[in-house]
């Protein structure tokens, strides 16, 4: 089966909803991804094995920052390696369009997004207590992670 990076456009929305709701408590609609995915100042890539959609990623840049908006990848296609290559394929393109940090916020208790994340250099800038709270028992931290583009 091959596989392949590439640009989602807003006809993935109805896959990429699939894919946000598998992974998180807070599923984002499918028009709310429609409107990310069409943003011009959103990336938004996907990894495409044959003729399904397996992993997603929205990043959104202004004034030299860009955030990790979100990143799921199927559950039966989990510690594969799309999440990190996924994110490694944005960081030129980012840096390419002049920005200089990539930020994200993960949920304390999330340990395969903080191992993918530490992997790639993100590093620790704070937390905001308590932040998480749906489909849990009690509020989790978000920890504030970043780590540079380019240069
Ligand atoms: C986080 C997520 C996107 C990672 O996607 P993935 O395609 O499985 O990521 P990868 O296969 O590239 O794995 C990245 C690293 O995490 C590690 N990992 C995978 N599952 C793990 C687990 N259950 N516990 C600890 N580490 C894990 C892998 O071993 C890999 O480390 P390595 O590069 O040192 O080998 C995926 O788990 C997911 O969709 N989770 C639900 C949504 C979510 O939490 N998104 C992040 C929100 S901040």
């Amino acid at each position: 089966m091959t596989l392949a990076l590439r640009p989602l456009t807003p006809a993935d929305a109805a896959r990429a909803a699939v894919l946000h709701a598998q992974g998180f408590a807070d599923a984002w609609s499918e028009a709310s991804l429609s409107g990310l995915i069409a943003e011009p100042n959103v990336l938004a890539l996907g990894a495409q094995a044959g003729s399904a959609l397996i992993a997603f990623a929205l990043f959104q840049s202004a004034a030299g920052d860009t955030e990790l908006l979100t990143i799921a990848t199927d559950p039966a296609r989990r510690g594969e390696g799309h999440g990190r290559r996924l994110i490694e394929a944005a960081l030129a393109p980012l840096a390419a369009a002049g920005n200089t940090r990539l930020l994200l916020e993960v949920a304390e208790d999330n340990a395969p997004a903080r191992h993918l994340y530490a992997g790639l250099g993100f590093t620790l800038d704070g937390r905001r207590k308590g932040y998480y709270t749906a489909g849990r028992a009690a509020p989790v931290d978000a920890l504030l992670m970043s780590r540079p583009l380019g240069g």
